[in-house]
């Protein structure tokens, strides 16, 4: 007889995985982590099933680790996020996210007029309220909230780490 089908998204042997993404902010981790830019192995699922969050997405990072910095500019998208550092197969590590006390160039501002909008100036913003997202614009004083938050669409050069064994692959 015939073995059933089933859908597996493979473990990684070196990486991070970001679990606990809401399913309609994956595609916002993705950009903001420049991740649609990446030339290691990248897998994700979505509108998996999650107690706390109804539908939520995971990605799945080969060879890559990130800085704490650059991986908390997505707790604007995803303030649940956990992340699972991955080594031989293990996870060695869990983090949390947390939200930045400022945000530059990730969010776009509401106010059309603001300088940002019309001129190459890069979006400043105070975190006012961390918990319901709220950024206060450095430029105009208006608040972006999380109902009105737009990502500019750009690619970051994030730090990262590549693991020892990639290292030695590449060298060779
Ligand atoms: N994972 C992976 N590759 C590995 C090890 C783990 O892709 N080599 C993934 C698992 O599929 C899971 C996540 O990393 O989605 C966390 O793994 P683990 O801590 O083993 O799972 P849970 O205990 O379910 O995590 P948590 O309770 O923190 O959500």
């Amino acid at each position: 007889m015939k073995e059933p089908k089933q859908l597996r998204v493979s473990a990684i042997q070196n990486g991070t995985v970001i679990d606990h993404i809401p399913a309609k902010n994956l595609f916002k981790v993705i950009t903001i982590l420049g991740l649609d830019h990446i030339d290691t192995h990248l897998t994700f699922g979505t509108n998996l099933e999650s107690k706390k969050l109804g539908k939520k997405a995971i990605i799945k990072i080969s060879d890559k680790y990130f800085e704490d910095a650059d991986i908390n500019r997505i707790a604007l998208v995803a303030p649940d996020a956990k992340l699972n550092i991955i080594r031989d197969y293990e996870v060695i590590e869990k983090k949390v996210v947390e939200v930045p006390d400022t945000i530059i160039g990730i969010a776009r501002c509401m106010n059309p007029k603001c300088i940002t909008n019309f001129e190459t100036v890069t979006t400043r913003f105070r975190v006012v309220s961390k918990k319901n997202v709220a950024l206060k614009c450095h430029y105009f004083e208006k608040i972006t909230t999380q109902e009105n938050l737009q990502i500019i669409e750009c690619y970051l050069s994030l730090s990262y780490e590549r693991t020892r064994s990639s290292s030695l692959r590449m060298a060779q």
